[in-house]
């Protein structure tokens, strides 16, 4: 995501210099703080109580699979064209305003759902942090209207409203336009912080594993495609997939970091596979401690955690308290990368003008991003975070297909660009992450894929109603 780049409104065609000082742990870190969050907390739960049981560490292994894969591809483009707005500018750039705007609203769709389905699974853990000290919240305002079951079949839940998620994107979208980021300090703090909770609860958690609770470990299917079985497992990987994203935030760091050609894997591939290990552990404990049927909750791993006896009531006050902090954190870099996004397509004419409007005191693209967070705030307050998650990775896999075919007709229309990274073995990478991104996506829901084709018809009327007319060719693209 390109949630790393320093917006420079100024900079029109983001030719402003970086001074190239992210080495290896850098990168590392920058990954693993912007991929850690309401993925693992909340998604792992659900994906094992309603697709793969407690095969769903294999999940994780297939997702972590394709994203290593595209963000191979990732890091070409990042490296070469380097400007605020990721696979959208680097689609403008190569194949044209056409893909570039399927790409565009794609994101948009991304981190719109995927700042809200954070949010909400933040709303959990908050939720059971001041259950911790004795405060309930009215369930019916604190919990999202809708539900939807395995069988994806939405019903209303009773409740009126998620006012806690509804009221985080708020905050932060006042945090964002008044031009509050976190420091780099802060954001070393949280990551700090949800690393030590997730190794808390996997060191202590690996003891109360029992063979009971992991068996079966695949768990039969139920009749239909996707409830458990093998193709539960490749339904999961879908939804995890979610857990991943971020990682691609190295990428973009690209012009920032020394010797891009050596580190950029380095990035990737190591805060990659630090997170798959991580996830795999916590997959292991708990659906170890407690039976995967138990899982179906806004804040699993504190279930996991209460399973592992009432002498662990300080662990899951520091889950909540993690939980709390680093999603919170998460939100933030979601909507802020949603912004500049929106800021880029404006710029290019794609969206009207009045969303690169910056403010004259705070220097912050601010239309864009109340429009975005309150956006946000509506998806939040209303829906729940199963559908979300798997709206957000249909549209990120589809965005990361797309970016693994751009590499390789970019290697064949422009061959003698300049590339501080090259994506090695092409086309074997890229045609790999297609079919492995591809089959991830095969394996979500019907109607998930209803949800994205109304999103791109919507996205196609704009498109011929706007932006086609007003698109012009930004400075950074490459001549034909
Ligand atoms: N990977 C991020 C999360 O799990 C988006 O919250």
């Amino acid at each position: 995501m390109a949630a790393n780049i320093p917006l420079n409104p100024d900079a029109e065609d983001g030719g402003n210099e970086l001074r190239r000082a992210l080495g290896p742990v850098h990168l590392i870190a920058l990954g693993i703080g912007a991929i850690i969050g309401a993925g693992i907390f909340v998604s792992t739960g659900q994906a094992a109580a309603n697709y793969a049981g407690p095969a769903v560490m294999f999940s994780y292994l297939v997702a972590g699979f394709g994203c290593l894969l595209a963000g191979l591809c990732y890091a070409e483009f990042s490296a070469m064209i380097p400007v605020a707005g990721s696979a959208y500018s680097y689609t403008f750039a190569t194949l044209g305003k056409f893909f570039a705007w399927i790409i565009g609203w794609d994101l948009i769709l991304e981190y719109l759902a995927a700042g809200s389905a954070v949010a909400v699974g933040w709303a959990g853990y908050f939720n059971g942090l001041l259950a911790d000290f004795g405060i309930i919240l009215p369930e019916n305002l604190s919990k999202s209207p809708v539900t939807m079951g395995a069988d994806h079949v939405l019903s209303l839940s009773g409740a009126v409203i998620n006012l806690p998620a509804a009221c985080l994107v708020l905050l932060l979208t006042v945090l964002l336009v008044i031009g509050i980021r976190a420091s780099a300090t802060f954001n070393g703090i949280m990551v700090l912080l949800k690393l030590i909770v997730v190794l808390l609860v996997i060191g202590f958690g690996l003891q109360f594993v029992t063979m009971d609770n992991l068996t079966p470990f695949v768990p039969p299917n139920l009749g239909s495609f996707g409830e458990f079985g093998w193709s539960g497992v490749l339904r999961a990987s879908g939804v995890v997939f979610f857990a991943y994203i971020g990682f691609d935030s190295v990428s973009v760091a690209a012009q920032e970091a020394k010797n891009p050609q050596r580190n950029m894997p380095i990035g990737i591939l190591g805060s990659l596979a630090i997170c798959t290990v991580l996830y795999v552990l916590m997959c292991i404990v708990m659906t170890g401690v407690t039976n995967y049927t138990t899982l179906d909750v806004p804040m699993p791993v504190a279930v996991a955690v209460e399973a592992m006896g009432p002498s662990f009531g300080w662990l899951k006050i520091m889950v909540d308290l993690g939980a709390t902090l680093g999603l919170g954190t998460v939100v933030l870099v979601l909507l802020l990368g949603q912004s500049r996004i929106f800021y880029a397509m404006s710029r290019d004419g794609m969206m009207p003008p009045v969303f690169k409007k910056v403010h004259p005191q705070f220097r912050t693209p601010y239309i864009s991003t109340i429009a975005i967070g309150g956006f946000a705030a509506l998806l939040s307050a209303f829906l729940p975070h199963d559908l979300l998650i798997e709206l957000v990775s249909i549209g990120t896999l589809a965005a990361f297909v797309l970016v693994c075919v751009s590499v390789m007709v970019l290697r064949k229309t422009h061959p003698n660009v300049h590339r501080p990274f090259r994506t090695p073995m092409v086309p074997i990478v890229p045609i790999a992450g297609i079919l492995v991104c591809g089959a991830m996506m095969a394996g979500l829901p019907l109607d998930t894929w209803i949800r994205l084709a109304v999103w791109f018809a919507i996205g196609m009327a704009v498109y011929f109603l706007y932006a086609r007319k007003h698109a012009k060719i930004p400075a950074y693209a490459l001549k034909r």
